[in-house]
């Protein structure tokens, strides 16, 4: 296991702070240290400092000098649909001509036409591909993500998904939390109730036996699954163990916030059409809000969500791509701060908290990672820049200089 010296960070962003969510001014509280450094043994910070005295230390460690750069925590992407089968080019050609992600769905497009993709790909296939898009995120920065089934929708395919993710695991680098998304759409074979009776007796059964995945999600929309379906299933998910987090209020206010509230979901995701009293239902029941403005970059609605009344309502809001081939086809943390800070009004500080110790809480790891301190696994990123403001601030291409899981490089760009 590797042992490394970390030296001449112009501002080593640590983040550390009380081991919860941060909320309110908390949010903007980076830790930074100048000229920072620290100490990685096994794999693990041992010890972070100022670089003077974190060379008073040195012994047999390799050094890395980050040379007046910025060194943060890679980025925990708490919202992604990881796994599926090519692209959805038609779709996103259909968009530039003014057509909405719900017309284009009943046109064929949509989830449906990633499923029929997904169905046919092979596990070879769909791990090739999903090894690519891993690759992606590691050089944007992402050191873990959560991963979503939902685009096989069968038993057998929803389990091919899950299984993927397993095996990527094994694969690459980039550190990846399991979530089983069945009910992300109803498949054109079967009536929405025969579907919902498939995803609680069948499907949640065996991925809970085979312990595949580590969360249940649902996609609670007109024309997808409404609350009453929503809650039967996120009931049977609890009911096997299984966390919850939920697609809620993305197009329409259906009251999704406010099932997710009253289920005990650790997320609730997306939030674009949410009001105040589904803000003061998350806040109720302390649910980490999840934002997605990839997505709404991409789909070109403009209707961002209220980032500024969560974060004054106290809520530990969390910031994730929501990497997915229709909606959001980004697996860049950099790109969301940047529409986080222009276009929901959050300072750079408070993306950063969102997107690293309070994602990394929101995933079940807070305390393993998120913020570099003794004790966290040492996944870490080099920026090419001097102030952490430049993450936001720069846009559209990769700022990263060199990344790094459990102490070993695993992507590097800066010369
Ligand atoms: O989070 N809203 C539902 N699911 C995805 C979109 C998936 C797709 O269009 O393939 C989302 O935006
Ligand atoms: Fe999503």
């Amino acid at each position: 296991m590797s042992s490394l010296a970390v030296l001449h960070a112009s501002q080593l962003v640590t983040l550390i702070g009380p081991k919860r969510p941060r909320v309110g001014t908390e949010l903007s509280e980076l830790g930074i240290i100048r000229d920072g450094g620290m100490l990685i043994h096994n794999g693990k910070i041992e010890k972070i400092g100022p670089s003077a005295e974190i060379e008073k230390n040195v012994g047999e460690e390799e050094i890395v000098d980050a040379g007046g750069r910025v060194v943060m925590p890679g980025f925990v992407d708490a919202h992604t649909h990881l796994v599926f089968g090519r692209n959805r080019l038609d779709d996103f050609e259909r968009r530039a001509r003014g057509e909405t992600y719900e017309q284009i769905a009943k046109a064929g497009g949509g989830i449906w036409s990633t499923v029929e993709k997904t169905r046919a790909a092979s596990e070879l296939d769909l791990l090739t591909q999903a090894k690519k898009h891993a690759n992606w995120f590691l050089r944007c920065g992402t050191t873990t993500v959560e991963a979503k089934s939902g685009y096989g929708l069968t038993v057998e395919d929803e389990l091919k998904l899950l299984r993927v993710m397993r095996q990527l695991k094994e694969e690459v680098r980039l550190e990846i939390v399991p979530t089983f998304l069945g009910a992300h759409a109803v498949p054109r074979e079967l009536s929405p109730d025969e579907y919902l009776d498939v995803v609680i007796t069948e499907m949640l059964p065996r991925v809970t036996a085979e312990k595949l995945a580590e969360f249940c999600d649902v996609f609670c929309e007109r024309g997808y699954f409404n609350i009453d379906q929503s809650r039967k299933i996120l009931s049977a998910a609890k009911k096997l163990g299984l966390s919850l987090r939920g697609h809620v209020d993305q197009l329409t206010n259906s009251g999704g916030a406010k099932l997710m509230a009253e289920m005990g979901a650790t997320t609730a995701d997306h939030l674009e059409q949410t009001d105040e009293q589904g803000i003061a239902a998350l806040k109720k029941a302390n649910l980490q809000p999840v934002l997605l403005p990839g997505s709404v970059y991409a789909l070109g609605s403009g209707r961002y969500p209220r980032a500024r009344e969560m974060i004054e309502a106290g809520l530990a809001i969390v910031l994730a791509t929501d990497f997915n081939p229709g909606s959001s086809p980004t697996p860049s943390m950099p790109m969301v701060l940047s529409l986080a800070c222009t276009q929901m009004k959050m300072s750079p500080a408070e993306a950063i908290t969102a997107s690293t110790v309070n994602a990394a809480y929101s995933v079940d790891r807070g305390a393993r990672i998120g913020s570099l301190e003794p004790g966290k696994l040492a996944n870490f990123v080099i920026f090419d820049c001097e102030d952490y403001r430049e993450l936001a601030y720069w846009f559209g291409f990769q700022q990263t200089h060199s990344v790094y899981v459990r102490g070993k490089c695993v992507s590097m760009s800066g010369v």
